[in-house]
């Protein structure tokens, strides 16, 4: 029997509502210039009937290169050129999408990264690799457990691009408190505890992979965490921004964007991961919390009990 305190977002299709799965959009609908929703289909096929330019965010976590199910559908490990070609193939599609200033964000593995890096550094600039700890991974016997992933963080011009960097400060604890002439340096003490908000760097270890106790958590495989995605989405845009996502999954981009009052769209080829994503996007209206976002920064690991702390001393 399943755990009263597991979250998880699981129903089948035959147990979504009706009305829930009216909100999604098909191809055969008017998608043109679709915002704020999720179209079921493929993204080779949609991104070339949507309408040019309007994309400020592009969040892409595409299959990598490794043998996947994905509702049934399945993702075969390709050759490095074939790979290769199947990167080149998305990004044209979605270089005519996106506005002059716009971001784009890859998710990769190492692996898939070396394949990437190449073609990534062809169509954009590449103005960092986010390295995130993502802690849990599956063991193994011969090698290093994968506790990591790489965030690519492009843009199509050099300069010209939105960075809010005083958006995504992480609050640190302060090991050891230094005063000056009695005056606390850079630190601040509150009812919780002596914190520090500090600017963030590109090796990110406060965010952990959704699991079954959080209300985001749903059944797809690769599920991204909503901290993460409000990491980027409050840097790289600002609100009313338009964020686009053509591997939408379960649609932790979607839900993250409409929680920080960004546009959205989103294409995933599984009506089921959809659907979950529907239902999400739903209960946004009722829950705009961000789970390790609080008090406008982004807080450490195993630190929910001093969060909680702050939101009771602020309301
Ligand atoms: C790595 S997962 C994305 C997970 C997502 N970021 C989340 O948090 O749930 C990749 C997704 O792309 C979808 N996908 C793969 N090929 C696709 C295509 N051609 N068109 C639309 N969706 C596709 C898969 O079904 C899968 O859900």
């Amino acid at each position: 029997m399943r755990s009263k305190r597991n979250k998880t977002i699981d129903f089948s299709l035959d147990e979504a509502s009706p009305t829930l799965l009216e909100q999604i959009l098909h191809p055969t609908e008017n998608i043109k210039d679709a915002w704020d929703r999720i179209i079921n289909g493929d993204s080779f096929k949609i991104m070339t009937a949507l309408s040019p330019r309007q994309v400020d965010l592009a969040l892409i976590d595409p299959p990598y290169n490794l043998n996947k199910q994905y509702d049934g559908l399945n993702f075969k490990k390709m050759t490095t050129g074939q790979y290769q070609k199947y990167t080149q193939k998305w990004i044209d599609l979605l270089k005519p999408l996106l506005k002059d200033n716009a971001s784009v964000y890859v998710f990769s593995d190492w692996a898939t990264s070396m394949v990437l890096a190449p073609v990534l550094e062809q169509n954009f600039i590449i103005q960092n690799r986010i390295t995130w700890q993502r802690e849990k991974g599956r063991g193994s016997q011969k090698n290093w457990k994968n506790g990591m992933e790489d965030i690519w963080f492009l843009t199509t011009d050099p300069n010209n691009y939105t960075f809010n960097v005083n958006q995504v400060k992480q609050r640190r604890q302060v090991i050891a408190p230094y005063k000056q002439d009695g005056v606390a340096k850079d630190w601040q003490s509150t009812s919780t505890g002596k914190f520090r908000d500090t600017l963030p760097s590109n090796f990110w270890d406060d965010i952990s992979i959704p699991y079954w106790s959080m209300p985001e958590n749903t059944g797809h495989p690769t599920q991204k965490p909503e901290k993460l995605l409000a990491k980027i989405i409050l840097a790289s845009s600002n609100p009313g921004d338009f964020v686009f996502d053509p591997f939408a999954g379960s649609g932790s981009s979607l839900v993250t964007a409409a929680k920080l009052n960004r546009h959205y769209l989103g294409i995933e080829q599984s009506l089921l991961y959809c659907a979950w994503g529907q239902y999400r996007l739903n209960q946004v209206k009722n829950d705009q919390s961000i789970q390790g976002y609080t008090d406008g920064v982004f807080w450490e690991r195993n630190t929910l009990a001093a969060q909680r702390k702050i939101m009771r001393h602020k309301n």
